[in-house]
């Protein structure tokens, strides 16, 4: 499918993350000259910035299977004893949400993961007993949002952490045009700049516009997407000069009127808003961050003075 074929297949044709890809590449190249595999990976980093796309290469560079699952898809440790005795011996099994796990399920993942062996339980009652079967040796890779919503006991397990960071304009701005030659539409270098200025530093936003920037160049028949169709359709789907969104803007807003500028409870001002803790705490906030205009506090989140310029408000003395 298109979708599928927009994700790179290899470290070479991914773009940006320069410093995860740079280490990646040594530790992959010194797994494939000892013919082992590569040890754990846990890749984190807020959504969209790649971190399903850099599993799937990790497998594809070591040479072995991909095989993917998720956190809240494993229910009971049946499920990953299933799927682990149906590995081959360096295949990489990608588990996404790795920090929504079972409690139990994730105990059945610490001797995996150590000594590529599964210790089950069999039978009940007086009868039950413990048998250890080994397992092929095999590369776990994890994503999540923060390394630090993984217990240590998991988080320990993995001997490579690698931080997804989100990326510079000039990377969006690389993405889009790949992403307009595989769509086979042309674009404007200033229009491929802008929608990489607004995209929140995350592909997944930068892919996800240009499509809709081409639905609209495309119904005025234009042969070229151009700067200025591209300003209009950002205007249209509420998308302003930074990036942010009607949700961004809703949060903003939230902290400044109805809290006087903060700090507020995470919990608090997710209910004022209507929108989940979670949603708020994974996919707004890192970027509202990074970009000064909130503030965590011990007390909660506070806007800045920049979120008040940024809203046209008058920044309160302090
Ligand atoms: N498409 C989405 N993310 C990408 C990336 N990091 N590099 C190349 N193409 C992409």
């Amino acid at each position: 499918s298109i979708e599928l074929s927009l994700r790179p297949s290899t470290l070479a044709q991914y773009i940006g993350q320069h410093k995860a890809k740079e280490n990646l590449a040594i530790f992959i190249e010194a797994a494939r000259l000892r013919h082992e595999p590569l040890d754990h990976v846990l890749l984190y980093g807020p959504p969209g910035l790649g971190k399903t796309t850099m599993a799937s290469i990790i497998a594809n560079e070591m040479g072995v299977q991909f095989r993917t699952t998720s956190g809240p898809a494993i229910e009971r440790a049946g499920d990953l004893a299933a799927i682990l005795s149906s590995l081959e011996a360096g295949d990489v099994l990608f588990i996404d949400e790795i920090h929504r796990l079972p409690r139990s399920v994730e105990e059945i993942l610490y001797p995996a993961m150590e000594d590529f062996c599964l210790d089950i339980v069999i039978g009940n009652g007086s009868s039950a007993r413990s048998v250890r079967l080994d397992l092929p040796p095999f590369t776990l890779v994890g994503a999540t949002t923060r390394a630090g919503l993984l217990t240590a006991p998991l988080r320990d397990r993995f001997g490579v952490l690698s931080r997804l960071e989100f990326y510079e304009t000039n990377d969006l701005c690389e993405i889009v045009e790949r992403t307009a030659t595989i769509f086979e539409v042309t674009i404007e270098k200033q229009a491929a700049v802008e929608i990489a200025r607004r995209s929140r530093g995350t592909p997944r936003i930068a892919n996800r516009l240009l499509k809709r920037v081409r639905d609209i160049s495309q119904v005025r028949g234009e042969t070229e997407i151009t700067l200025e169709t591209t300003k209009e359709a950002l205007k249209m789907l509420q998308v302003d000069q930074s990036g942010l969104d009607h949700i961004d803007h809703k949060l903003l807003k939230g902290i400044i009127d109805a809290f006087q500028g903060g700090p507020v409870g995470l919990d608090t001002l997710a209910a004022t808003i209507g929108e989940e803790s979670q949603t708020i705490e994974d996919v707004y906030e890192p970027f509202l961050l990074q970009m000064g205009f909130i503030q965590r506090t011990p007390r909660g989140r506070l806007a800045t003075a920049k979120a008040y310029q940024h809203l046209n408000r008058e920044v309160p003395n302090s």
